[in-house]
């Protein structure tokens, strides 16, 4: 792995890169004399990444463990009540420090408690998974679903940094890749269309240089956030693929006769239907959409859809937060790398991109 990756400045904090990271941490810590560390993990990364992690860290301070089941169904207000209360009884004050080392689940999660407990202590995540690296740890949101209702509770709020290193991939099962790769490939598709050319033939991909690919994805997403750190604008870009993304995501959550998806995997449905919709607004053409949709169908599995499921889909669009004025909006592609945010789509084109989709 390089390490000649430069840090990246975002709002009020750096994201570091592999060696990089660790020593940024260690600084950071002579620096602010915390009373606690605590590391936050669920089963999965207890055992596999923070055995990579606590060896490296130099302090005295006392280093606290507190984890949690892994997924998404314990990303929920409960799982905060019972961190919070952790935190408590180990004697956590003001003067903490919460390290998130996780996917997504756990920096968002994480991200909120630290947030709300004491009315705020300071917190580093520590990203694991590639979707976690590319997209969550980075930009500030973080938060909770409320039931089956992604991410409706939650508070817009920096870390002190952000630690990207790529040696934690190692353990990642292949499906949790893909589904960060869906992230990295809307990157392209919103902003960079050589950066989308280059996943165009996934067998053609140097893996060895994903280090990069990792990196030019966070410029990327700093790049938007900065410009707009609490989404009135610039920001809604990377909603594409999301608005019908989180729906279809919140309703196989939900379903029980359904399996659950991977956040990418709902992310990539949610591009192609939404790519569908650009094409039928005259913002992208055929060989574009094709493009779109050809690429995304070769790597994801394709997911069925019953009338019934689009109808109770669209349904669950009413409840995304990101209807404003009771109007669904959609960030669209106008052409590759390119993004219109606020368009308005009718339902009935909602669901014929869902039968183009089927077909
Ligand atoms: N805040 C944001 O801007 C933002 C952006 C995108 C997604 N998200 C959120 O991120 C979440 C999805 O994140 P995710 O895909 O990372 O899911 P996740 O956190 O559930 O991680 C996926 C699985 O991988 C395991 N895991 C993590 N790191 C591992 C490692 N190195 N080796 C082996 N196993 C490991 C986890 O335990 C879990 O089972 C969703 O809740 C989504 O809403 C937030």
């Amino acid at each position: 792995m390089s390490n000649l990756l430069p840090s990246i400045q975002a709002n009020n904090y750096q994201v570091h890169f592999n060696e990089n990271g660790i020593k940024a941490l260690n600084t950071h810590l002579k620096e602010i004399k915390y009373s606690t560390i605590f590391i936050l993990v669920d089963t999965h990364t207890n055992e596999y990444c923070l055995p990579k992690l606590v060896p490296h860290i130099e302090t005295e301070t006392t280093l606290e463990i507190i984890e949690f089941e892994p997924g998404e169904h314990h990303k929920n207000i409960e799982t905060c009540i019972q961190i919070w209360t952790v935190l408590t009884e180990l004697g956590g004050d003001r003067k903490s420090l919460i390290i998130n080392l996780g996917g997504g689940v756990v920096t968002d999660l994480g991200g909120f408690v630290a947030s709300t407990f004491k009315r705020g202590v300071n917190f580093i995540n520590i990203p694991t998974t590639l979707l976690a690296m590319v997209d969550a740890s980075v930009g500030g949101k973080t938060g909770v679903d409320l039931g089956n209702l992604k991410n409706q509770i939650g508070v817009i709020n920096v870390p002190q940094m952000v630690l990207i290193d790529s040696q934690y991939l190692e353990t990642l099962p292949k499906n949790e890749m893909k589904s960060g790769l869906a992230e990295m490939l809307k990157h392209g598709l919103i902003f960079d269309k050589a950066y989308w050319e280059k996943f165009l033939d996934l067998k053609i991909l140097d893996f060895t240089d994903f280090d990069a690919l990792i990196y030019r994805s966070v410029e990327i997403k700093n790049e938007i956030v900065i410009q707009d750190p609490t989404e009135k604008n610039i920001r809604k870009a990377l909603n594409f693929g999301h608005t019908l993304g989180h729906a279809i995501e919140s309703y196989f959550l939900e379903n029980e006769n359904k399996k659950t998806l991977l956040h990418g995997e709902a992310i990539a449905v949610g591009m192609i239907l939404e790519s569908y919709i650009s094409l039928h607004k005259n913002l992208i053409n055929e060989d574009e959409y094709f493009q779109i949709k050809n690429t995304l169908k070769s790597i994801y599995t394709d997911i069925i859809f019953e009338d019934e499921d689009i109808e109770q889909i669209i349904e669950l669009l009413i409840h995304d937060k990101k209807n404003e004025y009771g109007n669904i909006q959609f960030a669209l592609i106008e052409g590759i790398g390119k993004i219109k945010i606020n368009q308005s789509v009718e339902n009935e084109l909602i669901k014929k991109s869902f039968l183009d989709y089927k077909s």
